[in-house]
């Protein structure tokens, strides 16, 4: 159970009102329009028609170029004590690295605070104020699960383990699904760094890994996964949506596979959760993970979703909480954030995700018409709604990056956790792209406050900085051009 979207208001956040106007779940669903296809690409959901991306839709979408739903709809005052959209950051530079990290919502900061002053006690002690945090957890728990579409009802039900964020998620569902050495791992080649680093760990205690290649679209191919699939394979992991160039993966489809070899599949929806509808059942994984900060929930915490009966070993030790799969003192207040971030998507969910597909088909289309050179990676493919990678061959992206930071705009040049690094995109060369395109790259990636004003500036303070640095070049030579590029040439 769940409560009604559309009817809760700003003032709605007590708890106790949410859960009196709960409806069931299988209404819920009637209330999302699609964004992704039936079939392979949608995330769980039954779905209607393919909607690609990068197409301009934004007539038949509800507000299409109004101004922010999200945390730009609240009173000036409240925006301005979220810490984002005052002082430098507002005035001086426009932040486009939503896939990063998100600014946390006055509403969810405002749940947290009532989570802290009620539920202060530790939900493990026995005590009437213990057994207070025990509910509002567990209220979280039960609610987040069903959020994202898991089966939270009674004995034989999914689970959800809190954790400190996808990274720690991540770990957990590899390692603890994969159990001792000696066997085999299949990850995408184009996993967060998480999961590579995980799967590296693993490799150096006796794994061997298997990478599923991508196609130049950078959607993993589906065909390679059956001849992998050996005896010894304990474990596949396929990130849901790209956190560099957007892409949607074709999960159900894997998941087929997966079920006929009796092998888990994990994925990775770090970057979806909380900006596309999730059905976490529907979908057909074993585990997903996911991380409040991405959808303007508090840093710090995040989950791993598992299917019911699987069989998961702990990676920490020294505690009986989560059922010993995850010991410490889960942190009630950020748990709560998570919980009220995901409601706040969930009842604007369509809204935000039509409007911030046509801000960023808008920021693309300005983009490419006044410099010819650029190249938008995944573009022919199912991607999230918010993201755009985006080379400019010739110029270097650590020195791009640079100067937008200096001209006000907030980009990166990839995962935030390679960011720091010097190294060239894996996601790229995986996709087949050549390294005058690699090192070119940069991702914009557009959130709930973001305006069309905002996008608008910001492509002509990008411009300012490309004529500055670049050569706004030709149209690139169709045989330089990566397949993708090539083939939307065409
Ligand atoms: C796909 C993906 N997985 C995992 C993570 C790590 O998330 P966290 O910061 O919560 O550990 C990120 C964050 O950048 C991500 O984009």
């Amino acid at each position: 159970m769940i409560k009604a979207r559309h009817t809760v208001s700003l003032a709605d956040c007590c708890m106790a009102r949410i859960i009196a106007r709960e409806i069931p779940v299988s209404q819920r669903q009637s209330h999302l329009p699609p964004i992704v296809p039936a079939g392979p690409l949608a995330v769980g959901l039954p779905r209607g028609p393919l909607l690609p991306a990068g197409r301009s839709h934004g007539a038949n979408r509800p507000n299409a170029g109004a101004p922010g739903p999200g945390l730009a709809s609240l009173p000036p005052e409240r925006v301005a004590t979220n810490g984002y959209n005052d002082g430098m950051i507002s005035k001086q530079a426009i932040y486009l690295d939503h896939n990063a990290t998100t600014p946390l919502d006055p509403r969810v900061a405002d749940a947290m605070r009532q989570a802290a002053a009620e539920s202060f006690a530790n939900p493990a002690s026995q005590h009437g104020p213990g057994r207070q945090a025990r509910r509002t957890v567990e209220r979280a728990r039960q609610q987040i699960g069903q959020l994202l579409g898991a089966d939270m009802g009674g004995g034989g039900a999914d689970r959800l383990i809190f954790t400190s964020g996808a990274t720690e998620a991540n770990n957990l569902a590899l390692r603890g699904l994969a159990g001792q050495p000696p066997g085999r791992l299949i990850i995408s080649a184009i996993e967060h760094p998480s999961v590579v680093g995980t799967a590296e760990n693993l490799h150096s205690l006796g794994f061997e890994i298997s990478l599923l290649p991508v196609d130049g679209d950078g959607i993993v191919q589906v065909d390679a996964l059956p001849a992998r699939l050996t005896p010894d394979t304990r474990l596949v992991s396929v990130m849901l949506g790209n956190n560099e160039t957007g892409a949607l993966q074709p999960i159900e489809r894997l998941a087929a596979h997966c079920a006929a070899a009796g092998v888990p599949l994990h994925t990775d929806a770090a970057q979806v959760a909380g900006k596309l509808p999730i059905d976490f059942r529907n979908l057909g994984a074993t585990a997903l993970t996911f991380t409040a900060h991405k959808f303007h929930g508090p840093r710090g915490v995040g989950g791993l979703l598992i299917r019911d009966g699987t069989t998961l070993a702990p990676i920490l030790f020294g505690g009986f909480q989560q059922g010993g799969l995850r010991p410490g003192s889960e942190p009630v207040e950020l748990v709560v954030g998570m919980c009220e971030g995901l409601k706040l998507w969930d009842e604007q969910s369509a809204e935000r995700r039509w409007r911030i597909a046509d801000l960023r088909d808008r920021f693309e289309r300005q983009l490419r018409a006044a410099w010819p050179a650029a190249v938008v990676h995944a573009a022919r493919a199912l991607r999230l709604p918010h993201t755009s990678c985006i080379s400019f061959p010739g110029l270097d992206r650590q020195a791009l990056l640079m100067a937008l930071d200096q001209a006000g705009v907030a980009c990166s040049t990839g995962s935030a956790c390679a960011s720091g690094s010097s190294e060239p995109s894996r996601v790229l060369l995986a996709m087949g792209c050549e390294r005058s395109i690699v090192d070119s790259a940069l991702r914009f990636s557009l959130g709930v406050t973001t305006t069309a004003e905002e996008v608008d500036e910001a492509v002509r303070r990008i411009l300012r900085v490309l004529n500055r640095l670049g050569d706004r070049g030709q149209p690139p030579n169709r045989s330089e051009l990566p397949p993708l590029e090539r083939s939307q040439t065409v």
